[in-house]
């Protein structure tokens, strides 16, 4: 059989993960120290895996209504309000697995093949090949380190013709760790308002910053109509493997969206639907604890960064440092390859997130502060050859 004529045109256009990659070599290298992977290092808190275990106990194993649990959903609502200042109804609300099927939920519900789909890079590896699979058309936009790789209203303005129908607003970002201030999320709104285009606003990183709380792009005037809200409980509260996520938005989407799910897996993990209830109700000061502890992480890897040669923005938000590796002169992709077998440490090109990510590597800081010392000083070694 020629399997390569057989698959979809779609699917044979979709970008690999340029992730993956190198995390496959580091997995073979003995001693090999890795700072690449997305993903908290915590445990998930005891009450929320106690309350997962309750429920299998309970013997609480069947599927869910399809767009997940009325009590989640009630709590999601109730989560969002408190923490964000946004109001969402049950009606409004889908929950699935992980935030990246609420993503690829999103897309497939409203992307018609050729439609523009506006994409800021460097961003997570997952938008444009899930939009080329849909037919849809990415349009990337680039995220510039001088404005703090925030989407300027300039920038999307330029964008934005008869053809956009939807905006990625991932904010905070993977792989820069920029953030949208209130007052960058003005000029934003006011480029959408006139416009049909729909904002995906991926804020899985939301309970993430450290200069100040994050502010969602629906709580905007006239953005709640136009914004499909993407979160989840991956990074907020380290229950990555559980694989929840939601949505939120106008109820039509949010109808048409379940609809996919529905035929798609049906429901989100049942177990993880009755932890993630006590996650919403209980575990403030589990997020506190462990974002005291990302920021203490942040600040050294930065500083060290910076002190040995490798330029780095200040990231305000996620778990992710992007320093420049420009001086060394090398393309991103040499540096992590050269790294890794000179020094055993691995981190990610920061091509693997899109062309504007170039001259960079994304070094993730969910790792003990003894793994990222080990790592760093590794790092420091491996310029010292090259100088
Ligand atoms: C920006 C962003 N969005 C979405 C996701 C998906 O997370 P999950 O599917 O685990 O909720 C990730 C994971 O790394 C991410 O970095």
């Amino acid at each position: 059989m020629d399997y390569a004529k057989l698959i979809s045109a779609g699917a044979r256009e979709m970008r690999p993960s340029g992730i993956r990659k190198f995390f496959d070599i580091a997995a073979q290298l003995e001693g090999c120290i890795s700072l690449g992977v997305g993903e908290p290092d915590f445990k998930t808190p005891w009450t929320v895996r106690d309350a997962g275990i309750r429920s299998l106990e309970k013997g609480r194993t069947f599927y869910t209504a399809n767009a997940g649990l009325a009590e989640l959903r009630r709590e999601i609502c109730v989560y969002l309000s408190r923490r964000m200042g946004l109001s969402y109804e049950p009606a409004e609300t889908l929950v699935t697995v992980g935030g990246s099927e609420a993503i690829d939920l999103a897309v497939r519900a409203l992307v018609n093949p050729g439609d523009e789909v506006i994409i800021p890079e460097p961003c997570f590896v997952c938008y444009d090949p899930i939009t080329t699979l849909t037919g849809g058309v990415p349009v990337p936009v680039v995220l510039r380190e001088e404005d703090g790789f925030r989407l300027t209203a300039q920038a999307l303005a330029a964008a934005v013709t008869p053809k956009t129908k939807l905006l990625i607003f991932p904010f905070p970002g993977n792989p820069t760790g920029a953030v949208m201030r209130r007052e960058d999320l003005e000029p934003i709104a006011e480029v959408l308002r006139g416009t049909d285009v729909i904002v995906l606003a991926d804020e899985i990183y939301a309970e993430l910053t450290y200069g100040g709380g994050h502010v969602s792009l629906a709580s905007l005037p006239g953005m709640k109509e136009r914004t499909v809200l993407v979160s989840g409980f991956s990074k907020t509260y380290a229950m990555t493997g559980w694989r929840l996520g939601y949505a939120c938005g106008p109820r039509e989407l949010i109808g048409v969206m379940t609809k996919i799910h529905q035929s798609a897996v049906m429901c989100a993990p049942t177990t993880s639907q009755y932890a993630a209830v006590t996650a919403l109700r209980r575990c403030d000061a589990d997020i506190e604890a462990m974002r005291a502890e990302y920021d203490l992480r942040r600040r050294m890897l930065v500083s060290r960064l910076n002190g040995m040669g490798l330029p780095c923005f200040e990231p305000q938000g996620a778990f992710y440092a992007f320093p420049s590796i420009r001086p060394t002169g090398l393309s991103s992709e040499e540096f992590c390859e050269r790294l890794l077998h000179s020094q055993k440490v691995a981190v990610v090109p920061g091509s693997a997130f899109g062309a504007a990510g170039e001259g960079h590597v994304r070094i993730s800081y969910s790792y003990s502060i003894s793994h990222l010392d080990e790592a760093l000083r590794r790092i420091e070694h491996f310029l010292q050859e090259l100088r």
